[in-house]
């Protein structure tokens, strides 16, 4: 008994420190069920990150100029650095498990660990590389953006390096679409086919709208501190930011439903298909498995890589 009351204390302790604002540091006492949230959270995070580099990957290459590819292989080395970094954070807070890196890369092979919508996607074109820049990392800025605030202070301290350097991947892709958009008939027609076919994608990048009560995961998140906005806040946000520069270049955004009420200021949309959705994050997307099965093989080829470094590194 006096166990248990010694244990709900320390519970009550801890939501009274985010009551007041604290971060949590790694070494901190935490709840088992906080330490799960976040490992969830920063582990999806990472792969995503990982993943994430991929679709640009692909277009290194066949970047237009020189120019375009330093620039293009300059981010995608960005993404890897920050799968690297959040790996850390999620592998602190592993530990007391006993698991690491190495449980983190296996579910992803495995299907346990899911990665971010958006990187199942084909980009057939330059102007999706584009569109990827643009408004996929604008989308990710506006969700880490709202994660700075996060309770567990090595994750806000990671995201800070991630939004700074996201602001020059908006601006690179950014870049690309408007040089495109004042390009020729074939290049204006090459962004708008990028920008058809990323906008369900890119509503499907926030989840799906809460219902008329959130859910226990996201009450729970809300409580721990480690989220503040809901998916539907967080989407609105991105089509307050982004819908008129999108128009302002003279491209149609494929929902002729899509407008803001001059008064409440709430977007209103074509919700995309939540089924595909599901079916896309479950590996059943477009690139899912070509990707996954590229991102196995490679892991796999430095293997002798990892025990050169783990054998020459201090304990
Ligand atoms: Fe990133
Ligand atoms: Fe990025």
């Amino acid at each position: 008994m006096a166990q248990t009351a010694a244990i709900g204390d320390r519970d009550a302790y801890f939501l009274e420190r985010l009551d007041r604002g604290d971060r949590i540091e790694a070494e901190d006492w935490m709840p088992e069920d906080y330490r799960q949230q976040l490992v969830r959270l920063i582990a999806m995070h990472a792969v995503s990150e990982i993943m994430g580099a991929l679709p640009e990957k692909e277009w290194v290459p066949r970047a237009p100029t020189l120019y375009r590819k330093l620039a293009i292989t300059a981010k995608v080395q960005d993404e890897v650095g920050h799968g690297q970094l959040l790996i850390r954070v999620a592998e602190d807070l592993m530990r007391p498990w006993g698991k690491g890196r190495e449980d983190i890369m296996a579910d992803l092979f495995s299907g346990r660990l899911k990665y971010h919508n958006v990187f199942h996607m084909a980009t057939p074109t330059w102007a999706d590389a584009g569109i990827i820049g643009w408004l996929v990392d604008g989308a990710a800025v506006i969700t880490q953006g709202m994660s700075l605030s996060c309770s567990y202070a090595p994750y806000a301290r990671a995201l800070g390096r991630i939004v700074e350097e996201e602001g020059f991947h908006i601006q690179h892709g950014e870049s690309i679409c408007m040089a495109l958009a004042e390009g020729t008939p074939t290049q204006r027609t090459m962004l708008q086919d990028a920008l058809t076919r990323w906008w369900p994608a890119l509503l499907m990048f926030f989840g799906p709208p809460e219902k008329s009560q959130l859910s226990t995961h996201q009450l729970r998140n809300m409580r721990y501190r480690i989220r503040s906005k809901t998916n539907e806040e967080l989407r609105q946000r991105f089509f307050t930011k982004y819908v008129r520069r999108i128009w302002s270049l003279g491209l149609t955004i494929p929902d002729a439903t899509l407008a803001q009420d001059g008064v409440t200021k709430v977007w209103t949309y074509q919700q995309p298909d939540w089924d595909e959705f599901r079916q896309i994050v479950m590996n059943h997307g477009p690139r899912s498995r070509a990707r996954l099965d590229l991102r196995a093989t490679t892991y796999q080829e430095g293997t002798w890589v990892r025990r050169m470094i783990a054998h020459h590194s201090p304990a």
